[in-house]
């Protein structure tokens, strides 16, 4: 009986269409470990989605897809205006409305690395537009990936208005989201809020960088307020680089919906002819297990199948940006890097300011474009450089920004048509006063980009690691590559055109380790780091705000990507001054490195950095950079204090950090349990980094697994110190070892 709104949909697919095609239902099962997506592909009828959540058994399958109530899985726009849509387009004759009806057999294939692939055929039963679904999944990882492929079969243009890469049907109850935001310098705040009646819209439209405002990526807890350990956790990542929108829409009735993709505004999309427009893909998974088995399922597959170079971790580096800033000269590095070689780093990466010729970089208002080295601050060039890397034991990287100009550079002077800028306008000017963008759409700018670095890794194939900065958005819509006609392509031609070079790179250097900053943590998105080893968390490296944003920006992000720098007091952002134990344990939870002139460093704080980055090296980093993390304490709960740790994948070893964020005097901290140890496991425990007077009562004493994860241990709130050499601030980490 087509008698509800949802059976009407069904009707006009149907009654159009396919005569030829039986009407039955054909259950489509992408499943992982722990995840498991069930989607009904009749065909001639819209696909549906009839299931997300824990894996199902065969019997199970078969109750709940004939038992469940199926949603739409990629609904459009036009017969029932006042629903929410996935997809909008403009046929060639003007009509605004679009149906999709599965139009073919589904199909799978393995690819290259492993990854299998179903494909479910849509298309429009009247008009020339197919759209085909797609799902990815990993075998043994925990996320699936959804994307569509849209394709105009015909030969007049026609233009999307909306692409979602994906959609997800919630069912109402008590659903609550967790999202990050912020802005520079304050990345990733954490905030947790229930869905209620409306659209909630999570949006970024900077063009260039996408994680400052709000993050592209969201749990969304289905049992209420969400929980580390328990409940069930849907968890989401759109992995584009670029302006993108996550939707939440509660209409009266059931349900939720969810939609993710690049976003449309002032971004239609006209397709010509036989042309493909494919969508960035949407990951998610699930996980019973609160947000810590979602966090855990990102980090493993990030690891192993997007970050560059993700079975290895990184090294412990000294980053000059803070140190000198743009006062770079041959003999300050030298002293950096043997500086940095006797602590025990084993990378020195020069940051801006080395470059220029015509134009010198002695401030952000000119060089950008012009990466020739200035030979009045390194007399030696590069190669001096990369022998005394050489000779302190170290290797060698440095910073580029190569996807922007300043109108003082040699590079702009010379093409003023490399960069966005509108027809008929002036442009628009970021840093310094005279920072553009370079326009990634113009193949020409993306031959230059490559080139920016295919010389520098050629003419030096000492450079180990790059510093890949990007410090503007794009300030006004224009490119002078693309047609009149093709404006609205900009913001998604930008960021194909930056894909297209970085695999260039990486295709020539596959080796080289590079690392995404944007103004700090502007690009920590899992559409970007593909190309990446690691990312810049923040410009902020104040040791107690870095505790917070860490800590949310876990949810999504493994250790061994997370750059986290012990830096000067008072903190040159904050001004304010934590000891060198905090900022030193606080650096320890990530990738550790340092963003500091050692120069100015006392003894002791040097000595105390020179053993904590043996042990790091020696019985840390494996496990913090490739193990499991389980989240402890949250920061943002207010109880004073923060912990998390990291268990090896074998739970032989474990890492357990704990930061007091409550400096009142006389501020007390809870006893935490611990998580992820094996329950009939010993495990002696070692304090890192210990500086009070007495060893902590449970130093070098046994514990089982399970009475760590029931009880934890006994930990003072303050540090045993002489009077004078107390602070407001403690925190411990303590190494866990299997007997
Ligand atoms: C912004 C980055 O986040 C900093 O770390 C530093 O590299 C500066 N740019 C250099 O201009």
């Amino acid at each position: 009986m087509l008698t509800s709104r949802k059976s009407l949909a069904y009707g006009l697919c149907f009654f159009a269409s396919l005569a030829a095609l039986p009407l039955h239902a054909r259950t489509i099962d992408i499943s992982t470990p722990s995840t498991s997506m069930l989607l009904d592909a009749k065909p001639g009828a819209p696909l549906e989605i009839l299931y997300f959540g824990a894996p199902l058994s065969q019997n199970d399958i078969t109750s709940v897809a004939a038992s469940s109530a199926p949603r739409e899985a990629y609904p459009v726009y036009g017969d029932f205006p006042e629903r929410e849509y996935a997809m909008a387009a403009v046929m060639p004759d003007g009509n605004m409305t679009l149906r999709l009806c599965v139009s073919g057999e589904p199909s799978t294939e393995t690819a290259p690395d492993g990854a299998i692939i179903t494909a479910i055929p849509m298309a429009d039963p009247q008009y020339p537009l197919k759209v085909v679904a797609k799902y990815r999944t990993y075998p043994g990882d925990d996320i699936i990936e959804a994307w569509v492929e849209a394709v105009n079969t015909g030969k007049k243009p026609l233009t999307l208005t909306r692409f979602d890469s994906s959609c997800l049907p919630l069912r109402k109850g008590d659903v609550w989201i967790s999202t990050l935001s912020g802005s520079w310098a304050d990345e990733a705040n954490l905030l947790n809020e229930p869905l209620t009646t409306g659209m909630r819209i999570i949006q970024n439209h900077d063009g260039t960088r996408n994680s400052h405002t709000s993050h592209a990526e969201v749990m969304i807890s289905l049992d209420g307020r969400p929980h580390e350990n328990s409940g069930r956790v849907i968890g989401a990542a759109l992995e584009w680089s670029g302006n993108y929108q996550l939707r939440f829409n509660t209409d009266p009735g059931d349900w939720h919906q969810f939609f993710a993709g690049m976003s449309e505004r002032n971004s239609s999309y006209t397709l010509r002819g036989g042309e493909t427009l494919a969508t960035p893909p949407l990951a998610l998974t699930f996980s019973s297990k609160g947000l810590g088995g979602v966090s855990r399922s990102f980090h493993r597959w990030g690891r192993r199948h997007r970050l560059a170079h993700g079975d290895t971790p990184n090294p412990v580096l000294l980053n000059s940006w803070e140190g000198v800033y743009f006062d770079i000269n041959e003999p300050g590095m030298a002293r950096m890097m043997s500086d940095i070689a006797s602590m025990g780093g084993e990378l020195f990466v020069m940051d801006d300011g080395w470059f220029g010729d015509r134009f010198q970089r002695n401030t952000d208002n000119a060089a950008l474009g012009d990466w020739t080295v200035d030979t009045r601050k390194l007399p030696h060039g590069i190669d001096g450089l990369l022998k005394t890397a050489e000779k302190n034991g170290i290797r060698f990287g440095i910073w580029l920004e190569p996807e922007m100009t300043n109108t003082m550079s040699r590079l702009y002077q010379t093409h003023p048509e490399y960069v966005i800028q509108a027809a008929s306008r002036d442009t628009v000017k970021g840093r310094g006063g005279t920072q553009l963008v370079l326009d990634m759409a113009n193949p020409k700018v993306q031959d230059l980009v490559f080139g920016i670095v295919d010389t520098l890794l050629t003419r030096y194939p000492a450079i180990s690691y790059i510093k890949w900065d990007a410090n503007a958005p794009i300030m006004q819509h224009g490119s002078q590559y693309l047609a009149a006609a093709d404006q609205s392509r900009l913001n998604i031609a930008y960021h194909r055109g930056l894909a297209n070079t970085l695999t260039r790179i990486r295709a020539k250097y596959p080796d080289v380790m590079i690392q995404a900053c944007a103004s700090g943590g502007g690009r920590v998105n899992w559409g970007f780091l593909p190309w990446f080893d690691e990312f810049w968390t923040s410009d902020n490296t104040d040791a107690l705000q870095r505790v917070y944003m860490q800590y949310a920006t876990s949810y999504f992000f493994p250790a061994m990507a997370m750059g986290s720098h012990i830096s000067a007091v008072p903190n040159h952002t904050t001004r304010r001054s934590m000891p060198i134990k905090f900022r030193t344990d606080v650096a320890m939870s990530g990738r550790l490195g340092m963003e500091i002139q050692p120069a100015q460093m006392t003894d002791a704080d040097k000595q105390f950095c020179k053993k904590a980055i043996d042990i790091y090296k020696k019985e840390l980093r494996q496990t913090v950079q490739t193990g499991d993390l389980y989240r402890l304490l949250s920061p943002f709960d207010g109880k004073g204090a923060s912990a998390l740790m990291y268990v090896s994948e074998n739970k032989d070893r474990a890492v357990f950090f704990m930061y007091r964020t409550d400096n009142s005097y006389g501020a007390t901290v809870p006893r935490v349990a611990m998580d992820g140890l094996d329950p009939q496991a010993l495990y002696t425990v070692t304090e890192i980094n210990a500086i009070d007077r007495k060893p902590l009562p449970c130093e070098g004493k046994t514990f089982s697994g399970a009475y760590l994860i029931l009880n934890g241990l006994e930990l003072p709130a303050a540090h045993d110190l002489d009077w004078n050499d107390r602070s407001d601030f403690s925190s411990r980490v303590l190494l866990l070892r299997k007997n």
